[in-house]
This record gives structure tokens, sequence and C-alpha cells, in this order.
């Protein structure tokens, strides 16, 4: 049987809604980290706290303005959780869509991908090999989507799990790190079609908001 390596196909709707919805929960937890990083960060919001109070001839001890600080960066940081649980939602309905619908699994549609290369015409190995690299970047995305919800859950409920203070900062540390993974997903994936509309896969975009054929 030889693979198929191109791009367009049709999405079926469940897929063009678990897209979207999915896209929009990375792109609003990346949000979250960027507030709490810049306008929300407790550090310089502290700062500001007391010199404004001190300003107005008042007096706030340090502790109590990172207090205030972080009071404010918590409300909007509880939308991290909202979001992340419902990111983990979507997994799940990816799952159940790769199951039931696509019947599909990223991870072995990149590896019969991989294996279909040397089967394929000289001429459309360049596009084979491409199309397993995307493939795989896609398999890669889902794997390290799959931690961020799993070791956000555990964060999340650290206390009632019994977790050590070694294995919450180990899980938090890397959940941190691979948020750089997104940045440059979101980046590639977003680059990668405008280039591939513009050099013969035209309507890949559409495909995800309509169907296509
Ligand atoms: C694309 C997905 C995600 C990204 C990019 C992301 C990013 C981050 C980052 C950068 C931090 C560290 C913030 C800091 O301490 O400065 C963090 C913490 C955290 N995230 Fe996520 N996250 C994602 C998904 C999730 C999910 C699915 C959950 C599950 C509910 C979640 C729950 C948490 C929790 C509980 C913390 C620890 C907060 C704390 O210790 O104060 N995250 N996340």
């Amino acid at each position: 049987m030889t693979t198929n390596y191109s791009f367009k196909k049709h999405q079926p709707a469940t897929m063009r809604w678990w897209h979207w919805l999915n896209a929009l929960a990375i792109l609003a937890l990346l949000g979250t980290v960027l507030l709490r990083k810049t306008f929300l960060s407790w550090r310089t919001n502290a700062a500001y706290i007391q010199s404004k109070v001190e300003e107005g001839a008042g007096s706030i001890t340090p502790e109590v303005a990172q207090n205030i600080a972080k009071g404010l960066r918590d409300v909007m940081w509880q939308w991290h959780y909202w979001i992340g649980f419902a990111l983990g939602a979507l997994l799940v309905a990816r799952i159940l869509i790769g199951i039931f619908v696509v019947k599909k699994c990223p991870a072995t549609h990149a590896v019969q991908s991989a294996m279909g290369i040397s089967k394929a015409p000289r001429e459309t190995r360049i596009t084979a090999v491409h199309y397993t690299l995307v493939k795989s970047g896609y398999a890669l995305f889902y794997l390290i989507t799959l931690y961020m919800v799993l070791s956000g859950i555990a964060l999340y409920f650290k206390k009632e799990m019994g977790l050590s203070k070694d294995i919450t900062s180990l899980l938090k540390e890397v959940h941190e790190f691979l948020m750089w993974f997104f940045v440059i997903f979101v980046a590639g994936h977003i680059a990668g079609v405008f280039i591939a509309e513009n050099r013969g896969d035209k309507g890949l975009t559409s495909d995800m908001i309509s169907g296509g054929e």
C-alpha cells in the first residue's frame, strides 16, 4: 500500500471544531503566562504598590505589598486552571475523535509515513520526507500536550495527591520549560500553513473551516 503524502484532505466537522477550540485554549493559556510574566508580575507590581502608597505619605511593608500584587495576579491565574482543564477535556475528545471518526493515531501515522519514504517514487521523496517531519511534529505536539495536562492536574492537586516538594518542583520546572515548545509550535505551524498555501496546497485553511472535499 502506498502512502498518500498530500496535506489536502477532507476535515470532518468534529476535527474542525476540535482544531479551533484547541488553538483557542493553547493561545489563551499562553496569554495567561504572558500576563503573569508582564503586567501581573508580582515583583514589579509589589514595588509599584509600595512606591504609590509611600508617595501618598502612607506606609506598607514589602510583604503586604507582595501579598496584594500576588492576590491580583491569582485572580487572573485562576483562568490558567480553568482553561487547562478545558485543554484536558479537549485531549480526551481528540482521542475519541481519533478512535471513532478519523480512525488514525498521529504516532502510527508518522511512523507509516516514515516507512513509506523509501518506497516513494524518486520525484516525490522530498515531499514524503517533509510530510513525515510535519506529522512527527504533530505526534510530538500531542505527547507534550499530554504531559502539560497530566503535570498541570498533578500540580493543581498536589496536596490531595500528597506529592513531595521535589516531585512538585520537577514537574513544575518541566511544565514551565515546555511552554517554549508551544511558542515555537504555534509560530512554526502558522508559518508552515502560510508557506504551504502559497506553494501548491491552496485551501488548507478554508478546509479547516468548511471541511473541503
Ligand atoms: C499549552 C499548555 C500550557 C502552558 C503553555 C502552560 C504554562 C505554564 C507555565 C509557564 C507555568 C509556570 C508559571 C510560573 O510559575 O511562572 C505553569 C504553571 C502551572 N500550570 Fe500550566 N501550562 C499549560 C497547561 C496547563 C494545564 C493543562 C494545566 C491543568 C490544569 C495547568 C496547570 C498549571 C499549574 C497547576 C501550574 C502551577 C502554578 C503554581 O505553582 O502557582 N497548566 N503553566
